[in-house]
């Protein structure tokens, strides 16, 4: 069978023969296990599936009026907030990931600058080299200026130097809680800290460790305090759908207080309807990913996710010492994940390279050379078997062919 890829044949096909094309479509469910999707194990991931299909005719628009909607919306945000030492009035956003969570954050620091910092012409905002490329992105559209800092030898935000970067237009910092590509916590308590010093906004990055840290540190991992903990900490993103194993797209935006989640909306009152009111930048978007949210936080309320933990910390160990054990490989400590590996004898693009051609997804870092690996509870022995497995014929396929440079990409 071919599909007409020039544009919408005038017959359908039936439904059997679409199922069998999709089929042929998927992805090699061991090897393109580490395509980062963060997935729960199957019966967590049954459990959003079910969830899911049950409601994904349905419009999750009307999460701010319809009452069904903005229940099971606010039932999310009510147990994902939980997490995260809040105040008695912090709130949040249910979101499609952590790019909106983090535009959402950056949207409402634009706005509240207006109110608390008028004088501010070009409202500048302060992140570590480190921090997510969402900034960037964010701060292009909403037009504030992002100032990036160099990072310490450590790779995390040097603080010092995002103090030399504060001037008076400045109205945020950001940290992250850990960094992607690095998996590394930036120094948030200082951050925090000197926030605090220059009345500034200060926004957390947990979109990969949000819903694994609390966890972590209950198995007692040491990280340091990066939550509503920090005074200074208005606003933080945390995904859903990485480490919260909830099926995408599901992220959420957190506000210190109500008073701060105010600067999120805009209501338009200047049409027909007399006004237009939305939970974010999103209309019309499918209430499924928030039902499944919903069915896989009270599935596996806080036992599950810190019996998953274990499970993370553990596969991560195990994947460790398996790359330690490859001639030519390396891994890199990170404080939670990715866990990246370098390369020190061989050209890692050429390692990525042999790694695609087998069916692997993997993503690169340039600065410094890294393979950044995801982790989640899915990963089964065969899964970590046949990556270590291919991870070793592609370094002999890398070093036979001899090359001296190559660059890897994200
Ligand atoms: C630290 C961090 N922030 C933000 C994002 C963006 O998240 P998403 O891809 O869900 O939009 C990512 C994605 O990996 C991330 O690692």
């Amino acid at each position: 069978m071919t599909l007409v890829p020039e544009g919408l044949p005038e017959q359908g096909l039936a439904a059997d023969e679409i199922y069998r094309e999709l089929d042929r479509r998927r992805i090699d469910p061991i090897r393109g296990h580490w395509s980062h999707s963060f997935r729960g194990p199957p019966d967590v991931q049954e459990v959003g599936r079910t969830a899911f299909l049950r409601f994904m005719a349905d419009n999750g628009i009307f999460s701010v009026r319809v009452p069904y909607m903005q229940q099971v919306e606010q039932e999310v945000i009510a147990m994902c907030v939980s997490l995260f030492h809040p105040q008695p009035d912090s709130s949040g956003n249910f979101t499609s990931g952590g790019s909106e969570s983090n535009y959402s954050a950056l949207h409402a620091i634009r706005e509240w600058a207006k109110e608390h910092r008028p004088q501010v012409r070009r409202p500048t905002i302060v992140a570590p080299y480190s921090a997510h490329g969402t900034f960037t992105k964010g701060c292009h559209y909403f037009g504030l200026e992002l100032i990036r800092t160099p990072l310490g030898k450590d790779y995390r935000a040097d603080v010092a130097a995002m103090a030399a970067a504060i001037t008076p237009d400045t109205v945020a910092l950001v940290g992250s809680a850990p960094c992607w590509p690095y998996g590394l916590f930036d120094p948030l308590p200082a951050i925090s800290a000197l926030a605090t010093q220059h009345g500034l906004w200060m926004h957390v990055d947990a979109c990969v460790g949000g819903y694994l840290s609390p966890f972590a540190e209950q198995l007692g991992l040491p990280l340091p305090e990066w939550d509503f903990r920090l005074p200074a900490v208005q606003s933080i993103s945390a995904d859903l759908h990485k480490l919260g194993y909830c099926p995408k797209p599901a992220s959420t935006v957190l506000w210190r207080s109500r008073d701060l989640q105010r600067f999120h909306y805009v209501n338009p009152t200047d049409i027909p309807t007399g006004e237009y009111r939305t939970a974010g930048f999103a209309g019309s978007r499918n209430a499924g990913a928030i039902f499944a949210a919903w069915a896989v936080l009270r599935y596996l309320g806080r036992s599950g996710y810190l019996r998953l933990a274990r499970q993370v910390l553990a596969t991560k160990q195990r994947l460790s010492d398996g790359i330690r054990a490859i001639d030519g490989l390396e891994p890199v400590a990170s404080d939670l994940l990715p866990l990246p590996f370098r390369a020190t004898d061989v050209v890692l693009a050429d390692v990525v390279g042999e790694m695609t051609r087998r069916g692997y997804i993997l993503l690169g870092c340039k600065d410094p050379p890294l393979v950044d690996m995801p982790i989640d509870p899915a990963a089964d022995d065969t899964v970590i078997e046949t990556f270590l497995a291919d991870l070793r014929e592609s370094v002999a396929v890398a070093r036979a062919a001899g090359t001296t440079r190559g660059e890897l990409r994200y």
